[in-house]
């Protein structure tokens, strides 16, 4: 589905990717983890044509992508690849539940609209918010309008940057039942390391170097504190337990 030879970004002297080279297969699960400024939203970018690389390649179904050849291919691509922003309340501006999740397929031109949206809508369990304004949902129904938006085109690849944070408990399990639900290819960006492996199967690791510093499954991962470590996502402080302090690594599970 992706192929990236050795890229790195830039935003002006700033670097935020730094020779990043990887294969994503179709109908992978992959996990971008990483702690906070290390690229995880720029590479979720460039795989969704936002942005492009000012070094090295980046090929999406064999075919390399940099502004002139996505132009040609735009609408098929918008049709198989979607990203679901961090920040979802910028993804909403539609005046009803109902518009937000069929503006895409119309935009599209999609012939089937209705049964599209009435058939997302009952899985992300959001038909009852149909007439409601999107701005006055509570955070975990915006989530699912708006993973719902995305997921009304039935896309091949879904590009997921940070999809759980700020989530409670509940809203938190619902979204990951409902991500497993679809069989396309699924990139998920989190700093989340508890939740991760819940996400998918490989995990990749991005240092605050801005390179990947780990690709392959997780249980060994979360063996390797000193790789966790690196990547900013393990802390050591005091701790208490039963009334003794202990110094050991804990995970940040902030998002
Ligand atoms: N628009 C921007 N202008 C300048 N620097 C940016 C911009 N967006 C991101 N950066 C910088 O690029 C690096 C990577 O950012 P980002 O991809 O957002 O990381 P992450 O999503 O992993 O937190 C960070 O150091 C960040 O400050
Ligand atoms: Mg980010």
């Amino acid at each position: 589905m992706y192929k990236l030879e050795k890229i790195s970004y830039f935003y002006g002297k700033k670097q935020a990717l730094s020779e990043v080279t990887l294969e994503i297969k179709k109908g992978e699960k992959v996990v971008l983890l990483g702690g906070n400024g290390c690229g995880k939203t720029t590479l979720l970018k460039i795989m969704n044509g936002l942005i492009f690389p000012q070094k090295g390649k980046v090929f999406w179904k064999g075919i390399f992508l940099n502004k002139r050849t996505l132009q040609k291919i735009e609408r098929d691509f918008r049709k198989s690849v979607a990203l679901l922003f961090q920040d979802v309340e910028s993804m909403l501006f539609n005046p009803t539940v109902k518009d937000e999740i069929s503006f895409g397929p119309r935009q599209l031109g999609m012939e089937d609209v209705e049964d599209r949206v009435e058939k997302w809508g009952k899985r992300l369990r959001v038909s009852h918010l149909f007439k409601r304004h999107p701005g006055e949902l509570s955070l975990g129904e915006k989530k699912r309008v708006a993973l719902a938006s995305i997921l009304v085109l039935e896309p091949e690849v879904i590009l997921l940057d940070e999809p759980l944070s700020n989530l409670d408990p509940k809203s938190t399990g619902e979204i990951i039942d409902l991500l497993w639900e679809t069989e396309a290819t699924r990139i998920t960006a989190t700093q989340n390391l508890s939740l991760a492996p819940e996400l998918g199967e490989r995990a990749i690791l991005i240092s605050e170097n801005h390179s990947v510093i780990y690709d392959g499954p997780f249980a060994p991962l979360l063996e390797d504190e000193k790789l966790l470590l690196e990547a900013n996502l393990l802390h050591i402080h005091r701790h208490r337990h039963d009334g003794k302090i202990h110094r050991h690594f804990h995970p940040h599970d902030w998002e």
